[in-house]
């Protein structure tokens, strides 16, 4: 499934490049992306591609400090940041350190908009954001029942987990669904109810799930998924 991945990420990125000149990806947080962390610094794939033209963001992040081994960006620091020495101007991080998460996210957004050249009106559209999924349907720090989730003027917002560490910062559905490509990477048999529930849902509450609720504007939703996480699909492979 990685290495899978990585494939489409490079694919995305070289026509993001070819006909933008820049790559814009937001990472994701948790712990599934180190698989794909590693299949993009693996030297065959890593010598494949042009870093230098890739803007790194983030679709969410804890509230804790970047040397805090629960920060998703201390996570991509050690596994993509410095294997392929990405230089620090590249690289837009959510400050989870901060004491005023609200403040951060609307910092967040500002330097976001500025990046992208996106006008105050609209979302930024990122070329590839990638997102986990949580066993009970969250994905960034969108969790279900949050307000949040009806929250389509923001592109960046301070948000509650029930999850350690509570104060989050995260991508809203605004920002996460004006995406060219959003890619799913979810992982283990401990997922595959949710996968079901939101590819296959039956009910109005699996229809709710904030995963269920990604839907991209005009852009492209992939799902990677590995065997065990796919394990109740009715399909065929
Ligand atoms: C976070 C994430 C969150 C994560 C899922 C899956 O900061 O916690 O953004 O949405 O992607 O919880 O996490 P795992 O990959 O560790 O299962």
């Amino acid at each position: 499934m990685a290495n899978a991945a990585a494939a489409f990420v490079l694919e995305v990125g070289k026509e993001a490049i070819r006909t933008k000149g820049r790559f814009c990806i937001a990472l994701s947080g948790g712990m599934t992306p180190a698989t794909l962390y590693r299949a993009l610094t693996s030297p065959p794939v890593a010598d494949r591609f042009d870093w230098a033209q890739t803007t790194f963001f983030f679709s969410d992040e804890r509230c804790v400090p970047p040397d805090d081994p629960r920060s998703n960006y201390a996570l991509a620091q050690k596994a993509l940041f410095d294997p392929l020495n990405i230089a620090p101007a590249q690289i837009y991080r959510m400050a989870g350190e901060s004491k005023d998460p609200l403040a951060a996210a609307t910092e967040y957004e500002q330097q976001i908009r500025l990046a992208t050249n996106t006008l105050s009106t609209a979302p930024p559209s990122l070329d590839l954001i990638l997102l986990g999924l949580g066993e009970d349907g969250h994905t960034a720090s969108l969790f279900p029942g949050a307000s949040i989730l009806q929250d389509h003027q923001r592109a960046i917002a301070a948000t509650q987990s029930p999850k350690d560490p509570a104060n989050r910062i995260t991508m809203t559905l605004a920002a996460i669904n004006r995406a060219n490509v959003i890619l799913f990477l979810v992982a283990g048999a401990g997922k595959a109810g949710v996968v079901r529930a939101i590819l296959d849902p039956k009910t109005e509450a699996d229809r709710r799930l904030p995963a269920s609720l990604v839907r991209p504007e005009v852009g492209r939703l992939m799902w990677f998924l590995d065997r065990a996480a796919a394990a109740e699909l009715q399909i065929q492979y």
